[in-house]
């Protein structure tokens, strides 16, 4: 297997303060399938593309923001393998027992000099509604909403960008695709554990553990056009976009969920291979790197985080 060690984002777990109203975003609008809800209260929810069980997680609470992303590891190995390397890294690695999540494996917990939790977990059961595999459809059941085809990454708002970045790379194994560098230092680090451009990404605030979007991936630039349309019909709170960023090269809508978590979905992107080397931004062309049309930061993407 060429890809080994952490595969991909496996989960995230968003805080909305009421539940319903959020299923309505993320299953009628965003086009999420409600999967089930755990005796916990929890909804677990995945994209037509997707085959393991369950890929969000709302969880009802009086703040917004987000508790945890998870990803998935390729074996068991790993998972021991990653313990030992983040104990001898100098973090506190929690064990959560198998079950916890419904379907899914002992799960390895956490906490990067970002203040965020990740996880890493090795097994989750496949969605009995997963992917056809012999003779496959495009889909089952036609995608609904904005039809997001995954989970694809999270971008988070925290403290020590370098030390979270040599985290990934030198104890996950991630690589770093792109970084903006202000006269100070690493002030932004786009992190891939495989080919895409990222899988992860972090922007430097004073404020640790801060959510700034959770995305989803869409089949083309026609589909993020589709998803204003239904941004604009059913007044859902709108950020910025259709535009395309110059970091990564993703073609984007950014907006809000009823409890102002903000969602991006987005088509494109580059492959990036482990032999390419990191781009660079230097902080006084943020607004290209951002917004590759407008050329400029929006007051609102900087500051607003939940
Ligand atoms: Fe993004």
């Amino acid at each position: 297997m060429a890809i080994a060690g952490v595969l991909r984002p496996g989960y995230v777990q968003i805080r909305v303060l009421d539940l319903k109203e959020a299923l309505k975003h993320y299953v009628d609008r965003v086009g999420l399938d409600l999967v089930d809800k755990g005796p916990d209260g929890r909804a677990y929810l995945r994209a037509w593309d997707e085959f393991d069980r369950h890929s969000v997680i709302l969880r009802e609470a009086d703040t917004p923001g987000m508790d945890v992303m998870g990803f998935k590891v390729a074996t068991e190995a790993d998972l021991i393998r990653y313990d030992k390397r983040l104990k001898e890294a100098g973090v506190k690695v929690e064990h959560i027992a198998a079950g916890e999540q419904p379907g899914t494996g002992r799960r390895l917990s956490f906490i990067i000099p970002s203040g965020h939790r990740i996880e890493l977990f090795a097994q989750m059961e496949t969605s009995p509604h997963c992917p056809p595999t012999e003779n496959p459809d495009v889909w089952s059941e036609e995608p609904r909403g904005m039809r997001v085809v995954r989970f694809d990454h999270c971008l988070l708002y925290g403290p020590n960008i370098p030390e979270t970045a040599k985290l990934f790379t030198d104890v996950l194994d991630f690589q770093l695709t792109e970084k903006v560098m202000a006269p100070h230092g690493m002030i932004g680090a786009f992190l891939s554990c495989a080919t895409k451009a990222h899988d992860v990404a972090f922007i430097h605030s004073d404020e640790p553990a801060k959510f700034h979007h959770a995305s989803f991936f869409l089949e083309s630039w026609h589909d993020v056009g589709h998803a204003a349309d239904l941004i604009s019909r059913y007044n859902i709170s709108h950020d910025i976009g259709p535009t395309r960023h110059g970091i990564t090269r993703g073609q984007t809508i950014y907006f809000f969920d009823p409890s102002g978590n903000r969602n991006e979905v987005f088509a494109g992107g580059y492959l990036y291979y482990p032999d390419h080397p990191t781009r660079v931004w230097s902080a006084d062309e943020l607004g290209k790197a951002i917004f590759y049309y407008e050329r400029q930061l929006n007051e609102r993407f900087l500051s607003v985080v939940t």
